[in-house]
């Protein structure tokens, strides 16, 4: 076998969004093959590394390093910003860049604009959760939207296109022109049903049987236990608007329990409160490989930490269909320095 270095591309966000768009139900079934190879210890996805700046305390870049096998055998780290000050000046909060690095010589293969990949990955993450959640019940048909930026849209966007169909739509905002214009793109996607905008928490959490919280809290903003008295299913995508209370007063559903439980995310701050992690329940993947059942009588509230192993998965996937549409945006020359002697 010749092993030699491969070809270096570049995949800017037009393409990811070519490959990506109308595929939503493959991805959540990537997403799910790969929750399942990473439950399998088919995985390796060591903790994310938090780069935080004591001049800007919102600001934050992160580092998720992973790398699968399977079919896919790749390695690779996803890079990305948070910066919420972004969204008042007009452009997104997040902006990421994912390397894919090649399983055999290790050399670093692709660098695909990653916003989109990360986004995706996340709102397919949160409809494959609604989906097992709510199996063998009814399907929640009243969704609340709890801080409505981007990746509110794109869980939206997921839940409609994997069959969801709401009777009732709330949403609520700190801001009332992001719920004016989240509802705007409700109306525009043609999501039917009813669409209230909320001016309060209370009303939102109190209407909805499935909620989504993708707001940008740092630290727990919602903390009255009786609000969720009606068992909603949570997916808790921003991680830290919910009192550890709450949580315990709920059936806890991670991604990952090491990730999860980290970064002063509510169930961190649960498993500080209780000194233990007996509240957590179990993985997504013990629900899909059915060593949980979700449990009758109490909310259940998925937290996603987020794992590489999602973003590798999509941006190997992008990668591999742009090649085969012999559409790869090729860099020549990208690693010069080949001989081990000199060029001659
Ligand atoms: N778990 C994961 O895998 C994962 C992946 C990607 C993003 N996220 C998280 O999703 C969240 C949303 O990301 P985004 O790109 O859509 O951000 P964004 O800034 O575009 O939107 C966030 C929205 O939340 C609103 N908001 C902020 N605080 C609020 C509060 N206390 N109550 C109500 N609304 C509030 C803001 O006004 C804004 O409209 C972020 O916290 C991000 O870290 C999680």
């Amino acid at each position: 076998m010749t092993v030699t270095v491969p070809p270096f591309a570049v995949i800017p966000g037009a393409q990811v969004q070519r490959v990506l768009r109308g595929r939503e139900a493959e991805v959540v079934t990537l997403v799910e093959a790969t929750y399942r190879l990473h439950g399998a210890g088919d995985s390796v996805n060591p903790p994310s590394y938090f780069l935080r700046f004591p001049d800007r305390p919102s600001d934050r870049i992160i580092a998720l390093p992973a790398s699968i096998g399977g079919r896919q055998r790749v390695d690779g780290l996803k890079w990305i910003s948070s910066f919420p000050g972004n969204v008042a000046v007009g452009i997104p909060r997040a902006s990421a860049v994912l390397i894919l690095n090649d399983h055999d010589t290790g050399y670093p293969f692709a660098r695909l604009e990653s916003s989109i990949i990360s986004a995706t990955r996340t709102a397919a993450s949160a409809a494959l959760a609604a989906d097992w959640l709510s199996r063998g019940r009814e399907r929640p048909a009243r969704a609340g939207f709890f801080g409505v930026g981007l990746i509110a849209r794109y869980i939206h966007k997921f839940l409609a296109a994997t069959g969801w169909s709401f009777g009732e739509i709330g949403v609520y905002d700190l801001s009332a022109e992001h719920a004016a214009g989240f509802r705007g793109y409700l109306e525009q996607a043609g999501a039917g049903g009813q669409i209230t905008v909320h001016d309060g928490a209370e009303q939102l959490i109190r209407s909805s049987d499935l909620l989504i919280f993708a707001t940008i809290a740092g630290q727990p903003h919602v903390t009255d236990v009786s609000w969720f008295k009606h068992n909603p299913l949570v997916l808790h995508v921003s991680l830290r608007d919910l009192a550890p209370e709450i949580l315990l007063a709920s059936a806890n559903i991670v991604d990952d329990v090491e990730h999860c439980l980290k970064a002063s995310t509510s169930p961190h701050l649960a498993e500080q409160l209780t000194g233990g992690r007996d509240f957590v329940d179990g993985t997504l993947d013990d629900v899909m490989a059915g060593r949980i059942t979700r449990p009758a009588g109490r909310p259940v509230v998925f937290s996603p930490f987020g794992l590489g192993v999602l973003d590798l998965a999509v941006g190997k996937y992008v990668y591999d269909e742009v090649r085969k549409a012999g559409e790869l945006a090729r860099v020549d020359g990208f690693f010069y320095e080949l001989d081990r002697y000199g060029k001659r």
